[in-house]
């Protein structure tokens, strides 16, 4: 899978609402800036940027991130660091911005999700998303918080993204802030990671006590980095490549069990789509996304960290080849392939280490 020049080659989806004070918009295709698309380079002169748990932050750490976040806020729409173009980039490699066209086949649309593209697309979303962060926040230490929902210190929703105002006056309305999430899951509901449509449906009826959850949502943490996660098969998600596919690749374990059940948790279900966080072309204008991925891309570390053989990234040329196209920081077209996505020492970033109770969490 090749994802095109995004800016040229762009279909708009056909989704959204608007709803008092937010325009959710289907039309997803970044701003073009006539430039050429350059190739990656590894940012190795750096030093290592440090994510931390989202609900552990240091007062600097907060108002850096909060201070980032109000700056693409205030950018202009068409801008392509702009709060708005950021959460775009969900959306148009997840609701049909983007055809195969590039490996011959225009009439197939690329999909990220349920499949082996699932870890690398959002890797690098989030790398490209965290530098531009950096750069609004004028903090040379700036890095991504992360949503530390497999460890029970961490499974509410992050206070820092809850209070509608912010106790500091300079950042006025929270930055952090999101209007459409389920009312039912702010603090101190505890997240559900068994959580699912059905038992949206169901209203609840499976609701449990808080220590009772947290317990179980061990479980299914481990679940999905150990049991369920034998090879890269099952945790990374099945065989996705360009042309018509006899059938759906299989999804990997995260993406179909923790992931999903903390993006429809988190949405609203008042809105159709439960927006934001649960639908694909919604997700990143809740800024609770990005440290929910974070999560996710640190299961991947910790996944690879167990050292168990068969903990490995798929090798076949078609999942290495695999490219897309971001604009990075300085406003340039980037094209990154999976396989530079694999060493995230290479990338300058890590993980503050956290507790992982779910190791011995055996269903
Ligand atoms: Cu691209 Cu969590 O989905």
């Amino acid at each position: 899978i090749t994802a095109p020049d995004i800016t040229s080659i762009c279909q708009e989806a056909k989704t959204g609402f608007t709803a008092e004070g937010a325009i959710r918009t289907g039309k997803c295709c970044p701003p073009s800036l006539g430039k050429p698309i350059q190739t990656f380079a590894f940012p190795s002169k750096e030093k290592t940027r440090v994510r931390w748990p989202a609900h552990k932050g240091t007062d600097k750490q907060v108002k850096s991130y909060k201070k980032a976040i109000k700056a693409i806020r205030e950018l202009p729409d068409d801008h392509p660091h702009s709060f708005v173009s950021q959460a775009k980039i969900h959306c148009a490699y997840c609701n049909g911005g983007y055809t195969q066209v590039d490996s011959g086949f225009p009439d197939i649309e690329i999909q990220i999700h349920n499949s082996w593209l699932f870890f690398p697309f959002h890797r690098w979303y989030l790398y490209f998303y965290e530098r531009i962060l950096r750069k609004y926040s004028g903090d040379d230490d700036f890095a991504l918080p992360y949503w530390n929902w497999d460890n029970p210190d961490g499974m509410t929703i992050p206070q820092m993204f809850v209070a509608e105002k912010d106790d500091d006056p300079f950042f006025g309305n929270n930055p952090l802030y999101d209007q459409f999430r389920d009312a039912r899951h702010l603090p101190p509901s505890v997240v559900d990671l068994f959580f699912s449509g059905a038992k949206l449906a169901d209203n609840f009826a499976n609701e449990l006590d808080p220590e009772t959850q947290k317990v179980c949502n061990l479980s299914m943490v481990y679940k999905d980095l150990i049991r369920n996660a034998t090879d890269w098969k099952s945790f990374f998600g099945g065989v996705y490549t360009a042309g018509p596919m006899d059938e759906e690749p299989s999804v990997g374990s995260v993406e179909s069990n923790t992931h999903t059940a903390v993006h429809v948790w988190v949405g609203d279900s008042n809105n159709t789509n439960r927006e934001d966080m649960g639908n694909f072309y919604s997700a990143g204008y809740d800024p609770l996304f990005y440290a929910h991925h974070a999560n996710v891309d640190r299961m991947w570390k910790l996944w690879k960290d167990l050292g168990i053989p068969g903990h490995s990234e798929p090798t076949a040329d078609d999942w290495l080849n695999a490219s897309y196209v971001f604009y990075d920081e300085n406003e340039n077209l980037v094209r990154v392939y999976n396989k530079d996505s694999v060493k995230i020492d290479k990338l300058k970033y890590d993980f503050e280490e956290s507790r992982t109770p779910w190791k011995g969490s055996r269903p």
